[in-house]
């Protein structure tokens, strides 16, 4: 009896410890120090019982609108905050200010349409995923001088441009997702202090020419995705200092042609990492560049075969790499 009575003593001691140690609807992981709170009918942060010391905190599939520097300053020890598909509409630019060790925050699939500024000044980012939110709009002043970011996604927003100044203030950018928007136009200076960029990607957007010069510092990039943008050609030079680069992507755009060169220096490419699928190739003599490359380098091509005539009439829809030098009307080589 007595025995009994100890355990539900230290039961309900046990139970009233874990629900103090814990949100109500939350996961805790004490041992790693984590609270994930996912899919729960949340609609504000869940302050209570949050342990001081949590240093993940994911909030996800919830309906939660806010999020305050009040909120956060309760588990100042934080360095991974995962706020994925929530209702955020807005941040305070003094949100960061109680967490001075967050490296990653990710506010994927939010209701965001501006930041103020200095939001992401006061934590020592390292990665910053804004991707599936509603922003026209990314500014400098987001952002500290010589900020650490290595990682950065904004893609799927409704960015038209992409300030320079933005982009100069991150040096050490080892990835950069821009796919999904609206760009236009990247400014020729845009990426010149990304040094480090190992993956580019600016798939599915407007861009309907880029500038000679915009890839010259960029000469450690490994993956570059253009594909599904607006580009009837490509400068000559574009390409010259990639001799790292092992995939890309310039499927479903708008190119006829390729000029002579410009394929030269890209030795690192993988087998198939080269995709020039769904553009309209006119095939005549000058075309041969590319069809002499194609001949050489199949391997290095997705999908080879597929890579066809829109024009002239006579050899519509005929694979390139199919073609004889005579239909090129080319001299044999
Ligand atoms: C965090 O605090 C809880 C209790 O307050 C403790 O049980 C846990 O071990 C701590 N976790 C870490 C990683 O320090
Ligand atoms: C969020 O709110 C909607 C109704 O507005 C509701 O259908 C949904 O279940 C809520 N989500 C959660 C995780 O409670
Ligand atoms: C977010 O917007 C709401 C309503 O528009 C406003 O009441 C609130 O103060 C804003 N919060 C921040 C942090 O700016
Ligand atoms: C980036 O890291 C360096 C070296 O750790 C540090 O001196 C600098 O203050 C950091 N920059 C920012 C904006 O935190
Ligand atoms: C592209 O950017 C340049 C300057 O950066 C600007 O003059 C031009 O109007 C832009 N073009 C489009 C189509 O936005
Ligand atoms: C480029 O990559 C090489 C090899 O991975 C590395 O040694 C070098 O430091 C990188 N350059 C920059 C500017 O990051
Ligand atoms: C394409 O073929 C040429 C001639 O064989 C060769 O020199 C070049 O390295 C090849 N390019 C790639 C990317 O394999």
């Amino acid at each position: 009896m007595k025995a009994c009575a100890a355990t539900v003593v230290l039961l309900l001691a046990y139970v009233s410890h874990v629900s103090l140690a814990c949100p109500p609807v939350c996961k805790c992981y004490p041992r790693r120090a984590e609270v994930v709170c996912n899919q729960v009918p949340l609609t504000s942060f869940p302050s209570e019982g949050l342990p001081r010391n949590t240093s993940t905190l994911t909030i996800q599939f919830t309906n939660i609108t806010s999020i305050t520097e009040q909120d956060l300053e309760a588990t100042p020890h934080l360095k991974e905050l995962h706020l994925f598909n929530n209702r955020l509409k807005n941040l305070s630019s003094h949100l960061l200010r109680g967490v001075p060790h967050l490296t990653a925050l990710d506010l994927t699939g939010n209701k965001l349409t501006h930041l103020p500024a200095d939001v992401f000044s006061h934590a020592p980012l390292r990665s910053l995923v804004l991707k599936n939110n509603l922003l026209e709009i990314a500014d400098a002043g987001w952002i500290p001088d010589n900020s650490n970011l290595t990682w950065l996604d904004i893609s799927g927003n409704r960015l038209a441009k992409i300030p320079a100044d933005f982009l100069q203030k991150m040096p050490q950018l080892e990835s950069l997702d821009l796919s999904n928007n609206l760009l236009e136009n990247i400014s020729a200076n845009a990426l010149n202090q990304l040094t480090k960029l190992d993956r580019l990607n600016l798939r599915n957007n407007k861009l309907d020419d880029l500038d000679a010069s915009i890839l010259a510092s960029t000469r450690n990039l490994t993956y570059l995705f253009l594909s599904r943008n607006r580009l009837t050609h490509l400068p000559e030079n574009i390409f010259q200092e990639l001799t790292q680069l092992k995939h890309l992507t310039l499927d479903d755009n708008k190119l006829s042609n390729i000029p002579t060169g410009l394929l030269d220096n890209l030795e690192s490419l993988d087998a198939e990492g080269l995709d020039l699928t769904a553009n309209p190739w006119l095939c005549n003599g000058q075309l041969e560049y590319l069809f002499r490359w194609l001949q050489k380098n199949q391997t290095r091509l997705f999908l080879p075969e597929t890579i066809t005539c829109s024009g002239p009439q006579s050899l519509k829809s005929r694979s390139v790499m199919s073609l004889t030098e005579s239909e090129l009307n080319l001299q044999a080589s």
